[in-house]
């Protein structure tokens, strides 16, 4: 029974880099949220989160976590090819899940998911965290203004000198590096402005400039979809002065987004920040804690069954189709990276 007057109580399980920002997310809202424990494999992390954000409990096994009358969700920050697994034990135990991307490693693994959730009547939901931007929602906003929709730019660069977890280390090309790490926020975009159509057409090409790890940490995906309309995705982990940009082409006007927070159309400047931004072209210069407390807000929203911009499983179902299309492509493609 979901309560609209008292915070949902959260649990965050795995305890690295990300979960941090979920941790500051619900810390920053009060009003909706509480965090009453954390679970890692690693009993440490989990202390040391729980000591950082003040929750009150820590375990080193989910099912201690899901045994738990008082814990309404479950925020998944495990290792991608925990997702699935994860995430259906947490359903099955009626916690509602909001999972990191990508979804999952395989569409059957999304599917498996998606038939949890509706079997279990809970949320769940994705951690495309980039979507919830002030320009993004501006966007799904106005673009009815704009005509007919011909195009689609995205290029996200970025500069990691070397795998930042020892799991990135080990990722195949059949498993992806840069695209199933990074390409989910790129293709979400291109997916949420096409409206989830599926492309007639995907063409993805990859490479690798840093033998630190296995994977590839460059791509560039091309998308044909029905009447003509094409997007573009560049991605890299390589670029020292980071680019955010992502460009819609329609018939009567131009939509750029830059650094996920001013969005222009055409030279017009039409959204802008509310808060100061840092520096977005500086690894690291950017605060993205006010999208994970935007992203926690619409989690919740969905969990109550209130309007809300949650990327539930049925679109994570389909971006994960689309991402497996694009690793596929560049698998075929692109046999030799180096
Ligand atoms: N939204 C974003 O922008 C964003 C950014 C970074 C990472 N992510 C996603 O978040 C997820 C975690 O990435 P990370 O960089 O924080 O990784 P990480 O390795 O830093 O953290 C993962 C944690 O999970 C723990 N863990 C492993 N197996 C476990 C198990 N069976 N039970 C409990 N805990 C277990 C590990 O000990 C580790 O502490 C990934 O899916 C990644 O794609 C999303």
């Amino acid at each position: 029974m979901v309560r609209h007057d008292t915070p949902l109580n959260f649990a965050i399980v795995g305890c690295g880099r990300i979960a941090r920002q979920h941790a500051a997310a619900i810390n920053g809202c009060k009003d909706i949220a509480n965090l009453v424990g954390v679970v890692d494999a690693d009993r440490a992390r989990a202390v040391e989160l729980a000591e950082s954000f003040g929750a009150p409990s820590v375990h080193d096994d989910l099912d201690a976590v899901l045994a738990r009358a008082d814990v309404d969700a479950i925020v998944l920050c495990t290792p991608n090819a925990l997702h699935a697994e994860h995430a259906i034990r947490a359903l099955a135990a009626g916690k509602h899940v909001l999972v990191e991307k990508p979804m999952a490693e395989s569409v059957a693994d999304a599917e498996a998911m998606a038939i949890a959730a509706t079997r279990a009547e809970r949320v769940l939901a994705l951690g495309q965290t980039l979507r919830h931007t002030a320009p993004i929602r501006w966007l799904q906003d106005h673009r009815k203004d704009f005509g007919r929709l011909r195009a689609v730019e995205v290029s996200m660069c970025v500069h990691w000198d070397g795998p930042q977890v020892p799991w990135w280390r080990d990722r195949s090309r059949e498993d992806g590096l840069i695209m199933s790490l990074f390409a989910p926020h790129a293709l979400d975009f291109v997916q949420l402005v096409f409206a989830g159509e599926q492309p007639l057409n995907v063409h993805a090409e990859t490479a690798r400039f840093q033998r630190a790890w296995a994977g590839e940490d460059e791509a560039m995906i091309l998308l044909r979809y029905p009447g003509g309309r094409l997007a573009q995705v560049h991605i890299s982990y390589n670029q020292k002065f980071i680019v955010d940009r992502k460009t819609v082409h329609f018939d009567d006007a131009m939509v750029s987004i830059e650094d996920g927070e001013y969005a222009r159309v055409n030279d017009r400047l039409v959204v802008e920040p509310e808060l100061p931004v840092g520096d977005p072209k500086r690894m690291g210069g950017r605060d993205f804690n006010h999208y994970f407390r935007t992203q926690l807000r619409e989690f919740v929203a969905a969990v109550r069954g209130t309007s809300h911009r949650s990327v539930l499983h049925e679109e994570g179902v389909q971006l994960t189709r689309l991402l497996r299309r694009a690793i596929d492509s560049s698998l075929r493609n692109a046999p030799q990276i180096d």
